[in-house]
């Protein structure tokens, strides 16, 4: 596997660290793939990015084979996998949360991190050429925020899953890493970026006081990516200005 003219497919690729993850490799020469649920984000990400896209909802088994089999006969095989798509589908404390909103977010982060993992990583494992495959995570998967438990309990379960995958891929030469953020600015927490009290209490449990911007998170899946990555499997390398120190 080349450093350069990877075949490099992120999901979620249309906004937020997607995006700047899609750009970062983009920028570093590789061939890469946004792909994600919004159509109209991809397509623009794409072209701004000078990048191929393709729609599909990680979620759903079908578009999953079908959106990877297009890549492999239209693109080429994928070198590097990033599982970042994502979202919390609400909050609220557990006693009170939707249903609904559970099962969503364990849908997309859960099931559509395994499905994605599953369909590249078999290809992967049967072109005996390696690979890389970085999950984005979260802090709350160690960390507990209240009003965030489903949506932590999901990226415990990608951590569990990203050191599954590790275990077993290993002997193919894929390696397989999360990159875990502290609070980060996109437009899922645009919300809270935007009021200031909500902002202050967050930056007061973070040692280095600050949230993440996007360009903070990137440079570590760019690296998990990377062949100097080469003995790192298994691994979650948190980006949170500190906050799991506290
Ligand atoms: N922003 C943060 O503070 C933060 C912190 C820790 C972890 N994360 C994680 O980082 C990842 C990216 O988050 P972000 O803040 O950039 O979010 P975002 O909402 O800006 O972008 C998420 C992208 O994923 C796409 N997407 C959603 N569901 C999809 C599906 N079923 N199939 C394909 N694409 C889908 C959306 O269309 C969107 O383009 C997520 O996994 C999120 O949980 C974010």
């Amino acid at each position: 596997m080349g450093e350069l003219s990877r075949v490099v497919l992120v999901t979620g690729g249309g906004s937020g660290i997607g995006r700047g993850v899609a750009e970062s490799f983009a920028a570093g020469g590789d061939r890469v793939v946004v792909a994600d649920i919004s159509a109209g984000a991809a397509e623009a990400a794409a072209a701004e990015l000078g990048a191929e896209w393709v729609a599909l909802d990680i979620s759903d088994a079908a578009a999953v084979e079908a959106a990877v089999s297009q890549v492999h006969d239209r693109i080429g095989a994928v070198d590097v996998l990033v599982n970042n798509a994502g979202l919390t589908a609400g909050g609220g404390p557990l006693v009170e949360l939707d249903i609904a909103a559970f099962d969503t977010c364990f849908r997309v982060n859960l099931r559509g991190t395994f499905l994605m993992t599953r369909a590249v990583g078999a290809r992967m494992a049967e072109r005996g050429e390696g690979g890389a495959i970085v999950n984005i995570t979260s802090i709350g998967a160690r960390q507990p925020t209240p009003g965030l438990g489903h949506y932590e309990a999901s990226k415990a379960a990608v951590e569990a899953l990203t050191r599954s995958a590790a275990i077993e891929l290993a002997p193919r030469g894929i390696r397989v890493n999360a990159v875990a953020p502290g609070p980060v600015r996109t437009p899922m927490t645009a919300g809270l970026t935007a009021d200031a009290a909500a902002r202050a209490a967050w930056e007061q449990r973070i040692p280095l006081a600050r949230i993440a911007e996007v360009a903070d998170v990137v440079p570590a899946v760019v690296f998990l990516a990377s062949p100097q990555a080469r003995h790192i499997t298994g691994a979650s390398l948190q980006v949170d200005g500190g906050q799991l120190l506290g």
